[in-house]
């Protein structure tokens, strides 16, 4: 059978996910789940970086794989597996970090940002969180790695790596891609359209979920805030507001930026934010359906995920072992009952 080229991504279940994780991640994973062979990972062991209450992580973990179906994502194609189902992630992340200079993991700016707003707990595992990324990724000799624009220096981390692994020890990891969607990269926050929206905003108007009710949806895109003007025009510098809506709506209906432009030639931002909540709505709401109807089959998810890591692992084996072998570390030998009964009795006569 022909080869097709891999794609490992992940989402971590860390809270409800949001319109963002659609648009930067899972909906580039569905379009490319057909031409690719594809591991979608739930990143659970990147979510402990901040504290989690247990129960709640259980949940969201497996919410997050009934939304990752909901959203499209199909299982007889792809696999889908949980993170800390596969060992050998924590195993390559040990080997990587010992590549990885101190002031690589300082200079991330998801890490400054995440220490300044956890202070109380800036742990090793936020430092080397960029690290286990990149095993995450090399251990599937991923070709494309499909993310949203805040991933795009953890991945330049990750090439690194390996470039610096292969030039070492020899060509063992195939150097992944970013693909970073042209528009939706960075969904911005409704009530301030210059942050990125994050599931942890503590204002829950500032996130749309991709669970929302349609009554949710209306009161979020009514109190949207825009920008000062009127046409609607896109201009991601000088009216982040606006062309946020502008993504969304193209997001939720597939009209490109210029057919936006003029189906509101000659009407303003209410006229926008009218027909996006409407459109919102009925996008939104199959999904929303499916969720809800795939999350009361907790056995049917915990089945498939048992499936996906049993795949998922046969893959990461394969690079490890190869890993551990041009590292020079001593391969295990098979065990023989003779060997070490000889090697006890010796160690009785020293006695
Ligand atoms: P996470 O869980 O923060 O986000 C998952 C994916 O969603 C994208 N994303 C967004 N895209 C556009 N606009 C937004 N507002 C927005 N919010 C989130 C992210 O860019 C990401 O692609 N470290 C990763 C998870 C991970 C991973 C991996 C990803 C672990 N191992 C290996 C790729 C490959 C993270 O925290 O993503």
């Amino acid at each position: 059978m022909e080869q097709r080229p891999v794609i490992l991504s992940g989402i971590q279940p860390s809270g409800r996910l949001t319109i963002g994780h659609y648009t930067g991640a899972l909906r580039n994973w569905v379009s490319l789940q057909q031409s690719h062979e594809c591991y979608f990972m739930i990143a659970d062991l990147h979510a402990i970086t901040v504290r989690q209450d247990p129960a709640e992580l259980r949940q969201r973990t497996l919410e997050t794989a009934a939304l990752f179906l909901a959203c499209g994502i199909d299982p007889q194609q792809s696999v889908l597996f949980v993170q800390s189902h596969v060992p050998e992630h924590t195993q390559l992340s040990w080997v990587l970090a010992c590549l990885t200079g101190m002031g690589e993991c300082s200079r991330m700016t998801q890490f400054k940002e995440k220490s300044a707003q956890h202070r109380h707990n800036v742990n090793v595992g936020l430092f080397a969180y960029p690290i286990l990324m990149a095993a995450d990724i090399l251990l599937y000799q991923a070709d494309l790695v499909p993310v949203g624009a805040d991933q795009k220096q953890h991945l330049e981390l990750t090439r690194n790596l390996a470039e610096r692994f292969n030039h070492y020890y020899g060509t063992t990891f195939r150097v992944p891609e970013p693909y970073i969607p042209p528009l939706g990269a960075k969904i911005m926050s409704l009530q301030e359209p210059r942050k990125k929206m994050s599931k942890s905003d503590p204002n829950e108007n500032a996130v749309l979920f991709l669970t929302d009710s349609p009554e949710a949806i209306r009161r979020k895109i009514r109190r949207a805030v825009t920008d000062s003007g009127r046409e609607v025009r896109y201009d991601e510098q000088n009216r982040p507001g606006l062309s946020n809506l502008m993504v969304l709506y193209h997001i939720a209906t597939g009209k490109s930026i210029a057919d936006i432009e003029q189906e509101f030639a000659g009407a303003g931002y209410a006229e926008l934010k009218a027909a996006l909540t409407e459109a919102l709505i009925e996008f939104l709401r199959p999904i929303r359906e499916e969720f809800e109807r795939l999350q009361r089959d907790s056995g049917y998810l915990l089945s498939l995920l048992a499936h996906g890591a049993e795949r998922a692992r046969a893959r990461a084996q394969q690079t490890l072992r190869l890993v551990y072998d041009r590292m020079g570390f001593l391969p295990q030998a098979p065990y023989v009952e003779g060997v070490r009964i000889a090697m006890e009795d010796s160690s009785h006569a020293d006695l």
